[in-house]
């Protein structure tokens, strides 16, 4: 296994730019099941979540080449109905295979994902607005067993507000006959821009970034050639480097608009930013004042960002308030931040972070995705050396985070670490 060594304390300087949305590319790849004809994605980052879709598809009979950022994919026929627990047992959002699959093959076997660090995070909420749709859903030794003759249009509503959800039965409902609407459905940029790519195909679709898509079935898609947004929790990711070392970072490639319920909580915490219409540059040369969060589906503060801002928030000025809305027990790191002398208190879905002047430098372990991105972000702060292990969460999810940090300034060493 692979850890960090970080030594922290050094503001960031310079340039970076931010990578493709792994939360875009995944759908979109899963997207490329709805048509037999090749689908063309741009500006895909190297993930490790990434490599899971592409031998998942692989998987399943489509074929995948992958050459530097550009991903094709053609599925003119599946050889395989099966998701295999290999698998999603690694990503959650392989589950994202099953609306296209049962949407144009009328059947699907996905394993069960199963729990994971942050919390139980089920598949009901999918799994009935299918059934909403026509779909024969069974349970068999950890797989769910998806059979329809045919997917018929119905008003579904969501209730809970679910991303990934939302992409499955908007890939669905494309090719169901009639009409589909889905109420309480999910807003996020990646949801819209799938709504979008799905429309290139040829689908009808209405209403992407509010509560409520319409969504017309049509008898088949055809092919996509699409350039994929930039990740907007990569940029704030970003930021927060810049903000939490007091250094001065512009952040290229970005759609500022995804990031208002961030950068208005940077802002309040006193930190300088200056957005344009593709970057935002930071300038921290203060302690940060201490802020309230509240994570809420988008347009709300992310939850993929609470992990961040909770390493900001610990060495803020004053005593800040974090609240998590979307997963229960999404708090993990907070133990581990604790651990640089971080003062915080977990009651609940409440965390309450009392803010010091310095974090020291120690062994962390790094939990899931988000968290791991708290430790670095907490180790480029901190006095002294720390290290990190367990970094293959951070390389589910962003692209080459240490070569980046480094071309800023950050002294950042990946070393092989033994673990029992
Ligand atoms: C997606 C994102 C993830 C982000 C999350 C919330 C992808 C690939 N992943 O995950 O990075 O943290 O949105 O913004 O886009 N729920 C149910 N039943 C369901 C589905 C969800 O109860 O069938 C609950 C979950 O447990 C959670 C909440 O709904 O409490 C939201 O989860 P959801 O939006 O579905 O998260 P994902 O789509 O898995």
């Amino acid at each position: 296994m692979e850890a960090f060594l970080i030594h922290g304390g050094k503001p960031l300087r310079g340039k970076v730019t931010v990578s493709g949305a792994k939360n875009s590319v995944l759908p979109l790849m899963a997207a490329a099941l709805l048509t037999p004809e090749p689908c063309v994605l741009e500006g895909v980052p190297r993930l490790r979540d990434v490599s899971t879709m592409v031998s998942l598809l692989k998987a399943l009979g489509a074929q995948v080449t992958w050459k530097g950022e550009r991903i094709t994919i053609q599925a003119a026929g599946l050889s395989s109905m099966e998701a295999p627990y290999e698998l999603v047992k690694t990503m959650r959002a392989s589950i994202l295979v099953l609306g296209p699959m049962v949407g144009r093959f009328c059947k699907a076997k996905i394993s069960l994902p199963g729990g994971c660090a942050i919390g139980v995070r089920p598949i009901d909420l999918h799994l009935k607005a299918l059934e909403r749709l026509g779909t024969r859903v069974t349970l068999e030794e950890g797989y769910v067993v998806a059979t329809c003759n045919m997917l018929h249009g119905n008003t579904i509503y969501f209730d809970k507000v679910t991303v990934t959800g939302t992409e499955n039965i908007l890939m669905a409902s494309s090719l169901a006959k009639g009409e589909t609407i889905l109420e309480n459905c999910a807003k996020e940029p990646e949801v819209q821009e799938l709504a979008q790519v799905l429309r290139c195909m040829g689908a009808s679709i209405e209403g992407e970034g509010t509560d409520t898509m319409h969504i017309r079935g049509v008898k088949g898609l055809k092919g996509y050639h699409h350039r994929v947004m930039p990740d907007r929790i990569e940029a704030a990711t970003l930021l927060i480097a810049g903000a939490i070392t007091g250094g001065d970072v512009r952040v290229e490639g970005v759609i500022p608009h995804h990031l208002e319920a961030v950068t208005q909580k940077l802002k309040e915490a006193g930190i300088k930013l200056n957005i344009e219409d593709r970057a935002i540059e930071v300038k921290g040369s203060c302690r940060p004042k201490a802020v309230d969060i509240t994570t809420l589906p988008y347009p709300g503060f992310p939850t993929d960002v609470q992990a961040q801002f909770m390493a900001l928030m610990s060495i803020a000025h004053g005593t800040s308030v974090i609240t998590e809305m979307i997963f229960e027990n999404r708090f993990l790191h907070a133990a581990e931040l604790q651990r640089m002398g971080a003062q915080i208190k977990v009651e609940g879905n409440k965390a309450v972070v009392e803010g010091i002047e310095t974090l020291k430098g120690a062994p962390v372990m790094a939990t899931d995705l988000r968290a791991s991105a708290s430790l670095v972000l907490a180790g480029l702060a901190a006095k002294g050396e720390s290290r990190i292990s367990r970094i293959y969460h951070l390389d589910r999810g962003y692209e080459r985070l240490d070569r980046k940090l480094i071309a800023l300034g950050a002294k950042i060493e990946r070393i092989k670490e033994d673990w029992p």
